[in-house]
């Protein structure tokens, strides 16, 4: 932990612990578990920018499919789940197009290794990470090692997958209502591969679900969250969780967002590091601190919408493209409101680009809206990604960091006395901003 060298401002010794402040409502949480991944699957649609329903579609045909082949109802609401998380190792536009445009692709294996990875990270969804594994894998070349359970799983997303799929490229030139009048020949193409890409049980499933018109309809928006609430209601899954399986999932959800691209690497998971230190030397304890954490941690979630060719630009945004940036506030609130009820996180997040003098976005706010954890975020964010090499520049050194800083807390945007406490501790925050795992 890092010890203060200077000493704090009152004023930041006031806002260290307000009068509201409850933590002891925080030593853990209730989570609904097909909620969360709903959530996460909700949040991973953004991936696809043009197609944005993807893993809840094939959430659903699952477990539809499943219910066909007589699978008992705890493990339909598997199959449901596990196709809602299936491409959670997925999360820059470019994969995901590639992952669109053909049966099978040969760079499809780095997204099932990472969101195994992922969910291994957080107990409550380590039983998905198997199936999540091998869903891009052929039935005949899935290993008898790797369980009879599994195998039917993961074959099982990967079916549904391959349907979703087929289903997306009809729709570019077929009003949705043709597609009922297609649904054989969408099944045919996939049919053909019947004991080499797909298990003959599982195509028998898939063929029986396609028969009622209620499949098709529900893959609709309009139907689809009702439909995905009418199998996970009926098996609700409700655990309460400690706070370190909840920072657990703060850390699967930041490295689905950092690994959007190679510019914001590990962004998230240094500005939770540095608003926790941060905190550490203002006296933050307990849940606060953890909540605070997993605020940067959970920050950026909403870049997921922002699609690769923005993040990545190495000149200046155009001025739609910029608007397109500022909406990521508001879709990490939208994110974090569902995730975690009850606490301040989707406040937090959604003004972490507001600034003291109300020139911020989105909701324009001025100084006294914004409370100190706001304002700590904000200034970690912006310490953080200076520190970071960015597709127009290299990263700045601590001395290049604090005069650009310096102009901002004169331009009246940032917490000076906030600004203060980071400028005292420069170096060792440095240290933390950049540090590699
Ligand atoms: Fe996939
Ligand atoms: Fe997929
Ligand atoms: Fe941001
Ligand atoms: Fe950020």
């Amino acid at each position: 932990m890092v010890v203060p060298s200077v000493d704090l401002p009152a004023a930041l010794l006031r806002g260290a612990d307000p009068a509201d402040w409850q933590p002891q409502r925080w030593t853990g949480l209730r989570l609904d578990l097909g909620q969360v991944a709903h959530t996460v699957a909700r949040a991973l649609d953004y991936v696809g920018v043009d197609d944005r329903s993807h893993g809840r579609r094939v959430g659903l045909m699952c477990g539809r499919v499943a219910a066909e082949l007589g699978w008992s109802p705890a493990r339909q609401t598997e199959a449901l789940i596990t196709g809602m998380l299936h491409d959670c190792g997925v999360s820059s536009t470019d994969m995901h197009r590639k992952l669109t445009a053909s049966m099978e692709w040969s760079g499809a294996e780095e997204h099932c290794l990472k969101g195994h990875a992922a969910l291994s990270g957080f107990d409550p969804f380590a039983c998905y990470a198997p199936a999540v594994r091998w869903h891009h894998t052929r039935w005949a070349n899935l290993s008898p090692t790797v369980g009879a359970e599994t195998r039917m799983m993961a074959n099982l997303v990967f079916l549904c997958d391959r349907l979703d799929v087929q289903t997306a490229v009809f729709l570019t030139s077929h009003p949705p209502v043709d597609l009922l009048q297609a649904r054989f020949t969408l099944f045919d193409s996939l049919a053909v591969h019947a004991g080499l890409l797909f298990d003959p049980v599982l195509l028998a499933g898939v063929r029986q679900a396609i028969h009622r018109d209620s499949f098709w309809l529900e893959l609709q928006d309009d139907f689809l969250d009702r439909a995905i609430f009418e199998i996970l209601d009926a098996h609700s899954q409700t655990v309460d969780v400690s706070f370190g399986d909840v920072l657990s999932l703060g850390a699967f959800l930041s490295q689905i967002v950092d690994a959007k691209s190679p510019f914001t690497r590990q962004h998230s998971l240094r500005v939770a590091d540095l608003v926790e230190a941060m905190g550490g030397l203002l006296g933050y304890g307990g849940r606060r601190r953890d909540l605070l954490r997993l605020a940067g941690l959970l920050h950026d979630i909403g870049k997921l919408r922002t699609p690769d060719e923005i993040l990545e630009k190495g000149g200046p945004l155009s001025v739609v493209e910029r608007d397109c940036m500022r909406r990521h506030p508001m879709d990490s609130k939208l994110i974090l409101i569902d995730l975690f009820p009850d606490t301040p996180l989707a406040r937090w997040v959604s003004h972490h680009h507001e600034k003291i003098n109300g020139q911020g976005y989105p909701y324009g706010l001025g100084g006294n809206d914004l409370d100190q954890e706001t304002r700590l975020l904000t200034l970690c964010d912006i310490f953080q990604a200076l520190s970071q090499n960015r597709p127009y520049r290299n990263r700045l050194q601590p001395a290049e960091i604090m005069t650009i800083m310096t102009g901002m807390r004169e331009n009246g945007e940032l917490d000076a006395d906030l600004f203060a406490l980071l400028d005292a501790h420069r170096e060792e925050m440095y240290r933390i901003a950049i540090a590699e795992d």
